[in-house]
């Protein structure tokens, strides 16, 4: 169902590399509720994924762009406002990587090198991103800018190894950047948390099965699908939402505020009387 939530309005989404991204699902979207926007990702991504059929699909131009390289994020932010003809109302920043979690390094055993990689990849390219439009003034007033979290960034998850710090990384980031997009441009700025979904990052980290069958039997709603979080995307980058900003805001069926739920609890006991 389309409400034209975004009539009008022009974006940058970063990330979509196949049909299971986020990123991928909020294209979708965004363009069903009248968004225009330039799609985005490494240009290694180019050739491993499939985001020219999403173009296709969405009537959108890609520029490919390490989000780590300024060089690249300046071509992105030039060129996209001279395709999309004028400045940028949303920004979708759905990029996460970590060299420690593909390479099998434990979370005490971490190579440094890989770490450094996965933070400038994961959060500092977000606050590249924002650096790059706030200098250039290349966004709207009452704008919206958007990055993914998770919520290892508060609690502890042994297996997202430094992906958790990378995620407080960003949430900081998205605070901080925030306040001067906010007083200078008003600029909203903000994170979801999003419930594990499978998509090839979050498939990438061990255990993953195990982890959100978990989480959806923890959850009073169950998981959030990627095209529920399209849909919250969609809000957060419409006018409804216009005095939302410097939050990081949960999109996980309620997980984050449980303790236990029955249905984990039940599974415990019946393993207990098992053994
Ligand atoms: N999948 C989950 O369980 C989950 C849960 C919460 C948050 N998130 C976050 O959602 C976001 C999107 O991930 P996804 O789950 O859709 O997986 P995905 O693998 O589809 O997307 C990750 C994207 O990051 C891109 N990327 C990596 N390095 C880059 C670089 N240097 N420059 C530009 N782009 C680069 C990849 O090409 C890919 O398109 C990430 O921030 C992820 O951490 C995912």
């Amino acid at each position: 169902m389309s409400y034209n939530l975004l009539k009008g309005k022009k974006g940058i989404i970063f990330g979509a590399l196949d049909e299971n991204s986020i990123a991928w699902k909020t294209a979708e979207r965004v363009k069903e509720e009248g968004g225009e926007f330039v799609l985005t990702n490494a240009p290694i991504a180019m050739r491993m994924g499939s985001i020219q059929e999403l173009a296709k699909k969405t009537n959108s131009e890609i520029i490919p762009a390490d989000a780590t390289k300024i060089d690249d994020l300046e071509n992105l932010v030039e060129k996209s406002m001279e395709i999309l003809g004028g400045k940028i109302d949303f920004v979708l920043h759905a990029i996460g990587m970590s060299v420690n979690v593909r390479k099998g390094k434990h979370y005490t055993e971490q190579n440094y090198d890989f770490t450094q990689k996965g933070w400038d990849i994961s959060a500092v390219s977000f606050h590249k991103t924002m650096q790059v439009l706030y200098k250039k003034e290349a966004m709207n007033e009452w704008g919206s800018i958007v990055a993914l979290s998770y919520m290892a960034a508060q609690r502890v998850f042994p297996d997202y190894n430094d992906m958790a710090d990378n995620k407080a990384f960003l949430e900081s980031i998205a605070r901080s950047f925030g306040y001067f997009f906010g007083k200078d441009h008003k600029v909203r700025v903000n994170t979801i948390s999003q419930s594990p979904t499978p998509t090839t990052a979050g498939q990438g980290v061990k255990g993953f099965d195990g982890f959100i069958a978990y989480a959806d039997k923890m959850s009073p709603l169950g998981n959030a699908s990627a095209l529920e979080c399209a849909d919250y995307t969609v809000s957060l980058f419409s006018d409804l939402t216009k005095k939302v900003t410097l939050q990081n805001l949960f999109h996980d069926g309620g997980f984050s505020n449980m303790g236990v739920s029955l249905e984990v609890m039940n599974s415990f006991i019946k393993g207990q009387e098992e053994q």
